[in-house]
């Protein structure tokens, strides 16, 4: 979303006359686009802002904007920092460029939030953002022949540990043509792969007339498009989820057999109060239809270890659903107490950083050793991956090509592959025969 977000101001900034710089002293205007999820996050920026105060004591003019899940949840407050010229929230982000205009004509202080975050959007907003939503996304900002498509925004679940409810609002489902106009625009555009966004995207749920448009039937529509190779959506929630989009998934060719549903704990202790409305028996039995509908289905999860009150046996429970479910991967973080959730107001953050670390490690252990078993069976196999560019990071393991940087591709699955290629190949498909496999990467040669 964050991302998705970034991109749509990088544009409409564009299309105002900006230019981007990623070098703070060429900048007139710096935004930071903030996450909440965890404080960490929070700190990071809080950290920026320190930095920034320094910069502007010799460059007064700059000015400082503070978007984003972090903007709507402190408000006025963040404002109050010496740093910040702008806060503005997720929802008020198509106000960005004249914000930024009139801070820069000598408008210090700027606020744009929701002032009632519960409120149901009202059909106004919703309808500003869904133009900004289509007139400024673009491929460009993004991995090259890769483009993000927001289906809804904010959630109604309020898992008792999750801000998002209170940084990003009710849950609203945009209405189908939009969407579907707008990947076809950017599959005219050179899109190959859309990445559908939702925080339940399961949920989508857009009545219109006598019929309810849901998540199977964007799927087959946005299949239908001209263009559209691969398919991908994020992120499931355990509980109402149709089976048509297993159907979906397993029918529709170009709609990637890749699942991201977060499972948060393996003990229904801790699962009930997360409020998470399953129980872990329940969440297995999901896993195993998918499996069962969706012929090579890779699944992916998230994890909260050290959530109030998550004791040894908790923690156990969590290994033993990891064993159980198999994933392709899964992303593990360390509880943090978030201000306004119910586990904050009601919880005592009682496992000691310490243990939540040791849980941490220890829960990837086991994720690392299943991903590695898995990742062996690659060995040999040509797979087909969706280049995205150049690796960030070299990796040692990856055979040696020479005049050839590494490169960095998905499957459809989402397995990560890496190889030697040229630069020409980022958003195209390439075949990659895998010499080589580690729990996290798949390496090979074109
Ligand atoms: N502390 C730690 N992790 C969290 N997540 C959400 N809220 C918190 C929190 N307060 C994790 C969940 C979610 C992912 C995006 O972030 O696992 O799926
Ligand atoms: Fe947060 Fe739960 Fe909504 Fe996901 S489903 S965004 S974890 S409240």
């Amino acid at each position: 979303m964050n991302k998705l977000d970034s991109a749509l101001v990088t544009g409409a900034l564009k299309d105002a006359g900006f230019a981007l710089t990623e070098k703070v002293k060429e900048a007139d205007v710096v935004l930071i686009n903030t996450c909440s999820v965890r404080r960490h996050a929070e700190d990071r920026v809080l950290s920026h802002l320190g930095h920034l105060k320094h910069i502007k004591e010799t460059q007064p003019g700059l000015v400082v904007g503070v978007i984003g899940c972090m903007a709507q949840r402190l408000g006025a407050e963040l404002l109050d920092h010496e740093a910040v010229n702008i806060v503005c929230g997720p929802a008020q982000i198509p106000q960005i460029p004249d914000l930024v205009i009139r801070a820069l004509q000598g408008r210090t202080k700027l606020l744009s939030v929701t002032e009632n975050i519960r409120q149901k959007c009202s059909d106004d907003q919703s309808s500003v953002l869904d133009t900004f939503e289509t007139a400024h996304d673009s491929d460009k900002y993004h991995i090259p022949g890769q483009a993000f498509v927001r289906v809804m925004r904010g959630c109604n679940n309020f898992c008792s540990y999750c801000v998002v409810p209170y940084v990003r609002g009710q849950e609203v489902s945009r209405p189908p043509a939009p969407i579907i106009e707008q990947i076809t625009r950017l599959a005219a555009d050179g899109v190959k792969q859309i990445t559908l966004l939702g925080q339940t995207i399961n949920s989508y749920n857009y009545p219109a007339g006598d019929r309810t448009y849901r998540l199977a039937d964007l799927l087959e529509m946005a299949s239908e498009v001209e263009g559209v190779r691969w398919i991908r959506f994020i992120t499931s929630y355990p509980v109402d989820f149709d089976e048509a989009i297993l159907h979906a998934m397993a029918d529709l060719p170009k709609v990637c057999p890749y699942l991201h549903i977060p499972a948060q704990s393996g003990s229904d202790r801790i699962l009930k109060a997360m409020n998470r409305r399953y129980t872990a028996a329940e969440y297995l039995d999901l896993l195993a239809k998918a499996r069962d509908i969706v012929d090579g289905i890779a699944i992916a999860g998230d994890f909260i270890v050290g959530f109030g009150g998550e004791t040894d046996a908790d923690f156990a429970a969590t290994v033993e659903l990891v064993k159980k479910a198999k994933y392709k991967n899964c992303f593990i973080f360390k509880y943090s107490p978030r201000p306004g959730t119910r586990a904050d107001d009601k919880l005592a953050d009682t496992v000691p950083a310490e243990v939540k670390k040791q849980r941490n490690i220890e829960l990837l252990r086991v994720q690392n050793e299943i991903s590695g078993r898995y990742n062996k069976c690659f060995l040999g196999q040509t797979l087909e991956v969706l280049a995205e560019g150049p690796s960030k990071k070299p990796h040692l393991d990856s055979a040696a090509c020479a005049g050839q940087p590494q490169l960095i591709g998905r499957t459809a699955t989402d397995y990560i592959v890496v190889f030697n290629g040229p630069k020409s190949l980022a958003g195209r498909f390439a075949k990659v025969k895998i010499t080589k496999v580690s729990p996290l990467t798949l390496f090979g040669k074109l």
